[in-house]
């Protein structure tokens, strides 16, 4: 087949997405495809429809590239592509919206409010202080890789941590602080028919799983099967594909929980373009059942073509 792989792009994710489109490309060079690499910019929509690929790979993350805006694009160029849709990917790219959809189907979510940037910082610190005590998260609504997020521990960080995550959005989101243990989830399938792989637990070297913890080689620790019992490891894999499918997610995500002290699964995210680096994790849950990192990346291919 002949594949573009969309890499780069201009969101605050851009190195990590570098390292999924370096892989990505690697891997189905190996399958024998015939592969363009772009670093992605709106100028080389042009070139991408003269390319007249069969697939599009979209090996982006964040803002114009996981939120369902090249998706858009590509849709009314009647380009096919890998993963989920328009309003799948900027549903679960709106972290407000998911976790409405996650409650309305019963999936454990933390206590949230979201803010319009437009209420000035020191209307929304007002409020923040009103319905949330330290510990708790604030972070950009719509943006990945931890990026622009505090988790603030005393109430003089609020404003700071305010101003950082209007950096990254226009919405903030305030989150109760869920302390357990954090694990992830990988989904795959055609729709209806989904699986979910091995749950692996993410033990960082830093505080938390930061932006550092994620992609420096040796930045955190991945358990995979995690260490739990199977009763919470079929709930948080059921829960998985079912936020996967309420989203009307495609082909594959990611979705992000913590463990409560009281033992339960609290969902945090689904991420429709999770990251495919060498330390990434969804790959390393499909080492566990065997599928290496060359025969996960066809198989999302082979998902995609109808
Ligand atoms: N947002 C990053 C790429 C991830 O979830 O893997
Ligand atoms: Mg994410």
């Amino acid at each position: 087949m002949k594949i573009a792989v969309l890499y780069g792009g201009t969101s605050g994710e851009r190195e990590v997405s570098l390292s999924t489109g370096k892989g990505i490309i690697q891997a189905l060079e190996n399958y024998g495809h015939e592969v363009v690499g772009i670093d992605f910019s709106p100028e080389r929509l042009e070139e991408i429809i003269q390319l007249k690929v069969d697939l599009v790979f979209i090996g982006l993350h964040g803002k114009y590239g996981e939120d369902g805006k090249i998706q858009s694009l590509l849709d009314m160029l009647e380009i096919p592509y890998v993963g989920s849709g328009v309003l799948a990917s900027a549903l679960a790219m709106d972290k407000t919206k998911a976790k409405q959809i996650f409650a309305s189907n019963g999936i454990q979510i933390a206590k949230s409010n979201s803010y319009s940037a437009d209420l000035g910082i020191t209307a929304i610190a007002e409020d923040v202080r009103k319905h949330f005590t330290p510990p708790f998260v604030v972070k950009p609504n719509q943006e990945g890789s931890t990026l622009g997020l505090t988790i603030v521990k005393q109430d003089h960080q609020i404003e700071n941590a305010l101003e950082l995550a209007v950096k990254s959005d226009s919405t903030i989101l305030v989150e109760e602080y869920v302390k357990g243990r954090e694990m992830t989830v990988p989904v795959i399938g055609r729709q209806g028919e989904e699986q979910a792989l091995p749950v692996i637990e993410i033990i960082p070297k830093n505080e938390y799983y930061d932006f550092d913890s994620k992609y420096k080689p040796g930045g955190s620790e991945h358990i995979v099967p995690a260490e739990i019992d199977q009763d919470l490891t079929v709930r948080m894999q059921e829960e998985a594909i079912l936020a996967h499918q309420e989203l009307g997610c495609k082909v594959y995500s990611r979705v992000d929980f913590i463990i409560n002290e009281q033992n339960e699964p609290v969902i945090l995210e689904v991420n429709t373009l999770p990251g495919m680096t060498p330390t990434s994790l969804f790959p390393d849950s499909a080492q566990e059942i065997g599928w290496s990192y060359d025969e996960l990346i066809q198989k999302f291919v082979e998902l995609s073509a109808s």
